[in-house]
């Protein structure tokens, strides 16, 4: 299968639901080696990425799982996922696509227990046979976290070529060493984010979800042309 890098950015989504399909070890090898071309400042390749299935992901779901139930606001990132009080134009951004998301399931903005609900699918990685988390060297700076993340992307676009679909997860940021002593990360490894990765339930509402984007002139200035 083929597709263009073009076709690859745009049609890559988070997907939130997925089919009950196992993904080999084989076809995840594959897509890390893809991703590891990624380019990083100095080519420190500062990125380690730990897949797990099977029991190994029961493991991370079953630790993160009783941290939730004693003590579900400890933060145990370095960094908070997101600055204390979102500004403009972010906090409207993100504040649309809850809402956008929620309305495509029908979970009126009332139902906080509906919201919660869902939201605790992301300790379930939304049903994917796998799921990776992405390590990080806890010295490093925050340009190395970037080039991390030039990785991650490279990973999800190699993955919807090859059918793959993907989601993002800072869910488990807040429990990185909960999920880190689960799958015996040891300092200065750190984990920094997880994804989910399977074959997308196509008939989910929730795959329908198409998030916005700042147009060109909002994001780029062009001078001298
Ligand atoms: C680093 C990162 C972490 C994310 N964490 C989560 C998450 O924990 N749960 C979730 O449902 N979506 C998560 N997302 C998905 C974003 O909400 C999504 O990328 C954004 O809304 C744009 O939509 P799209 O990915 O469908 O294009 C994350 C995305 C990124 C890049």
């Amino acid at each position: 299968m083929s597709l263009s890098v073009k076709d690859a950015l745009h049609k890559r989504i988070s997907t939130r639901a997925f089919l009950d399909k196992p993904v080999t070890e084989t076809e995840l090898r594959a897509l890390i080696d893809d991703a590891r071309f990624a380019a990083s400042g100095g080519n420190l390749q500062p990125w380690k990425v730990v897949a797990v299935a099977g029991e190994a992901r029961q493991r991370v779901m079953d630790a993160v799982s009783k941290k939730l139930a004693e003590n579900p606001f400890d933060d145990e990132a370095q960094f908070p996922v997101y600055p204390e009080k979102l500004w403009e134009p972010y906090r409207t951004r993100r504040y649309e696509l809850g809402e956008d998301m929620y309305a495509l399931m029908g979970v009126p903005r009332e139902d906080k227990a509906a919201r919660l609900n869902w939201l605790m699918q992301n300790y379930q990685f939304f049903g994917a046979p796998v799921g990776l988390f992405f390590l990080i060297d806890e010295r490093m700076n925050p340009n190395q976290w970037a080039h991390l993340g030039m990785f991650m992307m490279s990973l999800a676009l190699a993955a919807q070529e090859r059918g793959l679909a993907t989601c993002f997860q800072e869910a488990w940021t807040p429990h990185c060493k909960t999920v880190g002593r689960a799958l015996g990360v040891e300092s200065p490894d750190q984990v920094y984010c997880g994804m989910a990765i399977g074959y997308a339930d196509p008939d989910a509402a929730v795959n329908q979800l198409r998030s916005k984007r700042a147009p060109v002139d909002e994001i780029a200035r062009f001078e001298g042309f």
